[in-house]
């Protein structure tokens, strides 16, 4: 199995299920003229994070890594009427970028696109009790991803869902004694969130135009 084929089989899936949409093409192009990198998620990847915020009825929404607002403009269309979407982005570039992005798929009523680190950002919105999230998503620096799933708990409610990606890194989350930041990041996360008493969590791998990584995935407990 290779990348080529993987690539060839999620142009398949999306062709299917992902039509062309102008709005999320634009988003990629403007991104990419902008010279964002290309780490955004998949377009049947983007799908899945509307149709599971769609599943759970989220009429408000966290998302930690906002980068050119390709996930965030998915997500923000599983909103209702009403419906609102925080994201956090540390680089202004990618700030800037994303609100055009956000503004030209017509979902900017909907959605805040807050500068600064996710670390910074996070304790303020707690104080302005803007929560609690019915869904998160997780997707920015990876030596973080403890620490916001600390905070992405603080500011969900039972029953709230909680996404990450890139847990699996290429297969490198198997690799205990791995010296990248990221690796050792991701797979403190991953233990941690399989120590959280307070919810229901897996993982899976995933392989495709991305290449090869992985999601994680949490309901909060204590809904019934
Ligand atoms: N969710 C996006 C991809 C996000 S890429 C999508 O799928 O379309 C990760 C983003 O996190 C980058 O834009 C990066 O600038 C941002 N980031 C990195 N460290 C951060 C931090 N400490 N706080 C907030 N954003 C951060
Ligand atoms: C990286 C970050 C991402 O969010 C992603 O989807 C892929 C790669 C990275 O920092 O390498
Ligand atoms: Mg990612």
């Amino acid at each position: 199995m290779t990348q080529t084929q993987w690539t060839a089989v999620d142009r398949y899936i999306s062709d299917l299920f992902v039509p062309s949409d102008p709005a999320l093409d634009a988003t990629l192009e403007a991104s990419a003229k902008a010279g964002l990198p290309a780490i955004q998620v998949a377009p049947n990847q983007g799908k899945l994070l509307m149709i599971l915020a769609k599943m759970q009825g989220a009429r408000r929404i966290l998302e930690i890594g906002t980068l050119g607002g390709y996930s965030t403009i998915w997500l923000a269309r599983a909103l209702p009427a009403g419906g609102r979407l925080v994201t956090l982005e540390a680089d202004p570039r990618h700030a800037d970028v994303a609100r055009a992005n956000i503004a030209r798929a017509g979902v900017a009523d909907k959605v805040e696109v807050r500068l600064g680190k996710a670390l910074d950002a996070l304790p303020r919105i707690e104080a302005e009790q803007i929560g609690p999230f019915d869904f998160t998503f997780i997707d920015a620096d990876k030596e973080s991803y403890p620490q916001y799933l600390t905070w992405a708990m603080k500011l969900s409610r039972p029953g709230s869902v909680i996404v990450a990606d890139n847990i699996v890194r290429e297969g490198q989350v198997v690799d205990a004694g791995s010296r990248d930041t990221n690796v050792q990041g991701v797979r403190r996360f991953n233990a941690k969130l399989a120590a959280e008493t307070r919810v229901v969590a897996t993982a899976f791998q995933v392989v495709g135009s991305k290449g090869y990584d992985g999601f994680a995935i949490a309901v909060v407990a204590g809904e019934d």
